[in-house]
């Protein structure tokens, strides 16, 4: 595991897309594992002016998103769907076709075709070469995708029951209304993050804190999803001074091994 502290925000996005790019360049039919949320948006947002000014090709790119609300259609503006088009998708080259993001238009009474779907989701991972690069943010709670603190390590892609944190933060992009905020969502489990064959995590604010402290930090446990980055062969944790604020290690400054 290899953690670079950066100065800000925008320093951790800029060198989370010189992860990107670079293996974008390096494997131009690579497959990508998205996530949303605030901490990929300035990293969409110069892959977006790298596409359009430096030519970055991602014709043959292959995407996966981590996860969905259940209940929100793909044209509500808070869903994972509308998110991904909105900040990345609509911008650049990807072919629809090579666009994978979890179906949150299930019903959840409708187990079993929460459970083809979820299998579906798997199979085509696996058909499509496996993941290269899963880009990774972390809840303050410590989730990853959905996968809130009690997860098991070795879970697939499936619904979870949001927790009450991760619900609570949440709420500010639901006018602050805990009623509209969804309950469900399908996720990549922890298992299927692992498979991936890199890791890239970035996580900014004084928010992130203990989460940060508790990944790297602390025992690799259910109980912080995130911790199992430990684990991984290839991860890289790209933090900012506040959400590393209480690591007690030395760590980078630069990505020396990466480049
Ligand atoms: C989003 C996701 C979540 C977020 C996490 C951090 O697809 O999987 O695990 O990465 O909740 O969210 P932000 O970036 O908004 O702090």
């Amino acid at each position: 595991m290899l953690v670079v502290v950066k100065k800000n925000h925008e320093e951790v996005s800029r060198e989370g897309v010189r992860v990107v790019a670079g293996l974008l360049r390096e494997k131009p039919s690579c497959t990508l594992g998205l996530a949303t949320g605030s901490t990929p948006l300035l990293l969409y947002r110069e892959l977006i002016r790298m596409y359009e000014e430096e030519g970055l090709d991602l014709s043959k790119v292959t995407t996966f998103n981590l996860d969905e609300y259940i209940g929100l259609p793909p044209s509500h503006p808070q869903s994972y769907h509308y998110f991904m088009y909105e900040h990345l998708f609509r911008h650049v080259n990807i072919p629809e076709r090579f666009i994978h993001i979890p179906s949150g238009m299930v019903d959840v009474n409708d187990i079993q075709r929460i459970h083809r779907f979820c299998e579906w989701y798997e199979k085509r991972i696996v058909e499509c070469g496996g993941i290269d690069l899963q880009l990774l943010g972390v809840g303050a709670n410590g989730h990853i995708g959905f996968n809130e603190p009690g997860s098991s390590l070795g879970s697939r892609t499936r619904i979870k029951t949001l927790s009450q944190k991760t619900r609570e933060d949440n709420s500010r992009f639901f006018d602050d209304d805990m009623e509209k905020v969804p309950r469900y969502a399908i996720t990549m489990g922890i298992g299927t993050i692992l498979d991936s064959r890199m890791l890239l995590l970035l996580a900014s604010g004084e928010n992130k804190a203990e989460a940060i402290r508790d990944t790297v930090e602390g025992a690799v446990t259910a109980q912080v999803p995130a911790s199992i980055v430990q684990m991984h062969r290839r991860a890289v944790l790209i933090v900012d001074e506040e959400a590393g604020s209480l690591l007690s290690g030395k760590y980078d400054q630069f990505l020396t091994e990466l480049q």
